[in-house]
């Protein structure tokens, strides 16, 4: 084979892209019932705002990103995560004169040169929000209902959400300190992975997925113990607020995520059905990095979930991505005359808002109708010389086998009739689903 795709990249086919448009409708739907707005970044941006967004000490800066020098010698990055280009477009566009607080949505591909495995890759893809503009602990936990609404409406129940409080830079500095005295001593007793981390990012080494790493870490200093009044505050009104909502939450004092710029309360939802790969979605309030990356101070909170991730955790979980069955016609054409009408007929069917497909390879009628059914199409239509003349087309049901001589306006109205009758019982599964 000539050609292949990158290592950590996936071709997405038919019919997965089914699953993958359903999730995305899911996603927009529950977005709006928030009031997030979509927004569309670059995927690339000057290398430097995610050096200094995501922070210099993290994996994904030092060793994960997809860098390069244009044409013009200007150093850029493939988006590793979409929190920094919002906030580079926030403070660019102004956004926040318009608006006290910007509430912004998205969609697409990241990219992280990560070892790939199973729920890895590097090429994938995120749905993310972003609050930007409110220092309310109510908004963090409008940001974690709303990632459990999306996966609870993808029919995803068995996840748990993990909160911390990560402090402010100043509760991590003392906290460092401590740290270090507690591990440079153990240097040696630590995996090799993980002995690099000692130094320039220690707190790293609580959600190592090494074992020894773990039992050393057992007794190190937590962050809790560093945090000051506000963080405790703030950490204590989002666990009230959630508690009045009825949102189910576990605390995980060695939560830390990867990356620097997350203020006060963090959080990540893990699915029970993933291997090593569990972090379904991840977020956090940020509340330095508007100012950090030049703008006026500004605190803000926000989420990303991993698309990738929760589609195997739906396929696990037995949640298939119901897009529904497309192909309403297949018209089956024997000649270049019936296929001529074949091809009329087709377009005037898909103006009508129904859709129809047809031969294009000159294949016999029995192929043509193995496609048909390949395709999953409801209906067959066969326009044969003798139905051309008579204007009366054969309509045969693919699900029933039933057969009926018809009209073209008689076979518009039963394929509507059939769509809607399918939006209906499907309306009603999905009620049942839910009161079950
Ligand atoms: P993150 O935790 O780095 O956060 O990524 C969020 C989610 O993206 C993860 O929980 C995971 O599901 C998915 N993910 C990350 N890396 C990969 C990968 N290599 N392959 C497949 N899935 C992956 C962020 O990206 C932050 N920007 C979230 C945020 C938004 N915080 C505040 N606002």
């Amino acid at each position: 084979m000539k050609y292949q795709k990158i290592k950590g990249t996936v071709d997405i086919l038919p019919p997965e892209t089914e699953e993958w448009v359903y999730l995305e409708s899911v996603v927009r739907q529950v977005m709006q019932r928030y009031n997030y707005k979509e927004i569309r970044v670059p995927i690339f941006e000057i290398t430097e705002l995610f050096a200094r967004g995501i922070g210099e000490a993290t994996d994904i800066v030092n060793k994960e990103m997809y860098s390069f020098t244009d044409m013009g010698g200007r150093p850029l990055t493939l988006r590793p995560e979409a929190t920094a280009s919002v906030v580079r477009c926030y403070i660019e566009e102004s956004l926040g004169k318009k608006l006290p607080l910007v509430k912004l949505f998205y969609i697409g591909p990241m990219f992280r040169q990560e070892k790939p495995q199973k729920g890895r890759q590097r090429q994938f893809h995120q749905f993310g929000a972003e609050a930007i503009g409110s220092a309310e602990p109510a908004v963090d936990v409008e940001m974690i209902a709303l990632s459990i609404d999306i996966l609870k409406e993808l029919g995803l129940s068995d996840f748990v959400v993990w909160i911390n409080s990560v402090g402010t830079p100043a509760v991590r500095a003392r906290h460092r300190e401590k740290l270090l005295e507690y591990v440079r001593p153990l240097a040696d007793k630590f995996p090799k992975v993980d002995q690099e981390k000692i130094e320039r990012n220690p707190l790293r080494l609580f959600d190592s997925r090494e074992k020894e790493t773990a039992s050393l870490m057992q007794e190190a200093p937590l962050l809790e113990q560093f945090l000051d009044d506000e963080c405790c505050r703030d950490f204590d009104q989002v666990k009230d607020i959630m508690e009045k909502l009825g949102i189910e939450y576990q605390v995980d004092p060695r939560l830390v995520r990867g990356l620097d710029y997350y203020t006060k309360t963090a959080y990540e939802i893990k699915s029970e059905v993933l291997g090593a790969q569990d972090a379904l979605s991840g977020g956090g309030r940020y509340d330095l990095l508007v100012e950090e990356l030049g703008g006026e101070p500004t605190p803000a909170v926000g989420f990303a979930a991993g698309i990738e991730r929760i589609l195997i955790a739906m396929r696990q979980e037995g949640s298939s991505g119901k897009g529904d069955r497309s192909l309403d016609l297949y018209i089956v054409a024997r000649d270049t005359t019936e296929r001529t009408e074949a091809i009329r007929l087709a377009q005037l069917f898909r103006g009508q808002n129904i859709a129809v497909d047809i031969d294009y390879c000159q294949r016999s009628n029995k192929a043509q109708m193995k496609e048909a059914s390949r395709q999953q199409a409801r209906f067959a239509l066969f326009v044969f010389t003798d139905q051309i003349e008579k204007q009366q087309y054969q309509l045969k049901n693919l699900e029933t086998g039933e057969q009926e001589e018809l009209t073209v306006d008689q076979i518009t109205t039963r394929l509507k009739e059939e769509r809607q009758s399918q939006r209906a019982e499907e309306l009603q599964q999905d009620i049942q689903e839910e009161s079950n």
